[in-house]
Order: structure tokens, then sequence, then C-alpha cells
């Protein structure tokens, strides 16, 4: 049995993950869930959900709600960490600071990804430090905290020997769109990809052996990843993410050698991205008044003693993901997924310590990448470009610099100019001043 934590456990994403857990209970056997956070009053009002997940799924569990690292950490097998520096007001403010000047606002691309990332180096390396000191020798943290292509090249450089592997669920989650279009179960999915965290290629993608690369393929460039008769729960269902489903058409009948991440209409069309954004009303906004209010409200309804279903506030791919990598962890399943792993002639022509996004097999040691061969010139270049990006900002955090945070800014495929790059870098410093390592 194993003692989990949750890092990060005031996040909405936290009920799902914990049904994601229990529905598991027989074959993963938990005998503590932990939920820490540094935010003792959203972690309550998260636990709240969390508990009725708990009476419902498996009553006999121990639950643990704490913001101390050593309660949390004592003895832990699984961390679970999700951990987002400065809550939707900074992510407004990675949005609204790079759309002033007409630069892509995104949470992990372009100039918000780095500030996010600036600001999340150093908490991660505190996690990692807190596991090492108080967590069972063998433990794993699998994180899902963003940015999470440059968390995972900090934390490779700053912690090498850590247990930890870096995920995302965006890959997972259009492979469920795949699934959906080809009237499939994602788990007969196989496919094969390369790239860095939020920007990469799907070059295969097989059904039970059988390639259908080529019918999605000719299927996205007319529809996007938008499934025809889409099950409601499918697609994040709010207009901004239909509309990032949707570009990947245009991505995909461009360059018809690869399927995109959605991610990378960012790079590829931040023109048109920039177009359809309101530089005043941005994701941020939109999930703080919808998703956060829902849960909050319902929370604070529950808590009023008001009938309330709070059932529908769990469930989804990104919940199952995480769960799944944990298993193969832990029992050495060697199951396939997408990961980000140290480069290392994963990707033959890209230097060996980049950090990678490629299929492994998740064994008890770890992952074990698949070998993708060479990539071409177009496809090598952006992700050399946008790599040298990430390793910028990682070396301007480490070595407080502002020439590097600035050539970072400026090497960003989403920025046209040294002097936007340095309007948006020095409003970025005055609105991350409680965050960041001085530059
Ligand atoms: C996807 C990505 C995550 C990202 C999330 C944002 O799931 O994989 O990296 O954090 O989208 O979703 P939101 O609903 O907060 O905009």
């Amino acid at each position: 049995t194993f003692k989990l934590v949750i890092a990060g456990g005031g996040s909405t994403y936290t009920p799902g993950i914990v049904k994601s857990l229990l529905v598991q209970k027989d074959r993963f056997k938990l005998n503590e869930l932990v939920l820490y956070d540094n935010n003792a009053e959203r972690q309550e009002a998260v636990g709240v959900i969390v508990r009725h997940v708990v009476e419902m799924f498996d009553p006999e569990l121990k639950l643990t709600l704490t913001t101390d690292p050593e309660v949390a950490m004592t003895d832990a097998d699984f961390i679970f960490a999700q951990m987002r520096v400065g809550l939707y007001a900074m992510r407004e403010q990675d949005e609204k600071i790079p759309l002033k000047y007409g630069v892509v606002g995104q949470e992990t691309c372009g100039p918000g990804g780095l500030a996010y990332g600036l600001r999340t180096i150093y908490p991660m390396v505190e996690l990692i430090d807190y596991c090492e000191k108080y967590a069972k020798p063998t433990y794993w943290i699998v994180n899902y905290s963003n940015p999470a292509a440059i968390v995972a090249k900090a934390t490779f450089r700053l912690r090498p020997k850590a247990r930890i592997l870096n995920i995302c669920d965006m890959p997972v989650a259009i492979e469920r769109n795949m699934a959906e279009i080809l009237e499939c179960d994602r788990h007969d999915l196989e496919v094969d990809y390369f790239g860095l965290n939020h920007f990469g290629w799907f070059t295969k993608v097989r059904l039970n052996g059988e390639d259908v690369t080529e019918k999605l393929k000719s299927y996205v460039a007319e529809h996007g990843y938008m499934p025809q008769n889409a099950k409601s729960d499918v697609l994040h269902s709010d207009p901004s993410w239909l509309h990032t489903y949707e570009n990947a058409k245009n991505i995909c009948s461009a360059f018809h050698d690869y399927l995109p991440n959605t991610y990378m209409q960012y790079y590829l069309l931040g023109d048109e991205v920039v177009k359809s954004s309101d530089p005043n009303h941005t994701r941020a906004n939109e999930v703080m008044e919808g998703r956060e209010k829902r849960i909050f409200d319902a929370v604070a309804d529950y808590r009023a003693g008001k009938d309330v279903d709070l059932t529908k506030f769990f469930g989804g791919v990104h919940g199952e993901f995480i769960v799944d990598v944990a298993m193969s962890l832990a029992f050495d399943l060697r199951k396939r997924y997408l990961v980000m792993v140290e480069n290392n002639g994963a990707v033959e022509n890209l230097p060996s310590d980049a950090m990678v996004e490629v299929p492994a097999y998740i064994t008890d040691r770890g992952p074990e990448p698949v070998r993708v061969g060479e990539i071409p010139t177009f496809y090598k270049g952006l992700i050399e470009q946008q790599e040298a990006v990430e390793k910028l900002i990682v070396d301007a955090a480490v070595e407080h610099s502002y020439e590097k945070a600035l050539m970072a800014f400026t090497l960003s495929k989403t920025v046209p100019s040294l002097l936007v790059a340095k309007k948006i870098l020095d409003d970025m410093i005055v609105a991350n001043k409680a965050y960041w390592p001085e530059l």
C-alpha cells in the first residue's frame, strides 16, 4: 500500500485525480492520501469535494489535509505535483501583458509561459528537496505543474538525481479526441510523437496495429480535432478551447507531414490567435468566472446545507492519465505513454540535454524512451529555437541574469522584435516582483 500526496491540493483538478485513484483502489491501494498546499483556505474548500469522493469510493481511506511539508512528505511513496504559482491572478498577467503589445498571451506559450516558468522553477526545486528529505527513498514525483517544459528542464538541471517524471495531459486529451473521431477506445490507439512539451507532432497513429494516420490527417485538415458527434464530456467545452481544437486544421492543411499538438497554433498562427484574443478578457478570466467560480460556489452552497451535486466536479482524462502513469511506475507495467525525458539520442538530431516529449515505456526505474530517429529540417529548426528559449530562461533564473531573460523573450517565435521583447519583460518584472528570482 502507498502513501500518496497531491501537492497543489487546492487545485480544482484535485477531485478528478482522487476519483481516478480511488476507482483503482483494488490494484493501487492507498494507506493514506494527503492534500498539501500552501493555501489552506483553498485546499479546505476543495477538500469538501475530495471528502465526498472518498466517502463514495473508499470510505476507509485516511485523508489528511496539511500545509506542513514534513507532515505531507514523511514516508510518501508518490507525490503528484500540480502547483500553480501565483494562481489565476498571475495567469491573467501572463496573458494580458503580451497582448498589450500584440503578442500571444498564453499561460505556457510565449512570454506568458516564460514568466510563469520563472515563478515556478524554485518552488518546484523546493518541493523536490522536501521529497528528498522526508519521503521514502523510492519516492516518485509525477509532475503536471506548468509550464511543464521549463519545469522539466530546470529540475533536471538543478536536481538531476530527483525521481521526478514530468507529464502533460494535452497529448492524451488529443488522443481522446482522435478516438472519438475514429469511434474507438483511446486505449486502443498507439502513437509515435516527437517534440517538446506543448510543442510537438504526432507522426503515426495506430488503431489496434492498423495505421490510421492518413485517415486522421485528412479529417483534421477539414475539421480540426473536433469530433463530429462529440460526447459532451469529451472536449474542454469552453468556446476558447473549441477554437484551439479547430485551429489544428489550418496547420494540418498547410503541412501534410504530421498531426500537430494544438499548442503549435501559438507558434505557427500567432497573428491569427492574437486577432481572435480579447486583451481585456483572457482565458484566465474565463476560468476564474467559470470553472473556479462554479466549484467554489458549489462548495459554499454545500457548506450552507443546500442540496448540491458535487459529482459533476470530478472526472476526465487529466486524472486518469496521471494515475495510469503512476501505476506503471509502481508495478513496472511498461505501459507506453508520452512523457518528458532527457533526449540522450531519442531524437537523433536534437541536443542530448534537450527535454523532449516522446513515447516511453514506463518501468519501476523510470521511463525508457523510444528512439525516434532523425527529424526533418523544418521541425528541427522550430524545436531548436524553442529549446534554446527554454534553456535561456532557466539560465536567467540560475544566473539572475536580465540579459539572458531578454534573450529568451527575444528568441521566442511569438515575439516580433527585441524592442517588443524588452517592453514585455520590463512590465513582467514589475508584475512578478513577489515571485521571480531577482534578475
Ligand atoms: C491543457 C494543458 C494544460 C493546461 C490546461 C489549461 O489541459 O495540457 O497544460 O494547463 O489545458 O486549461 P484551462 O482550462 O485552465 O485553460
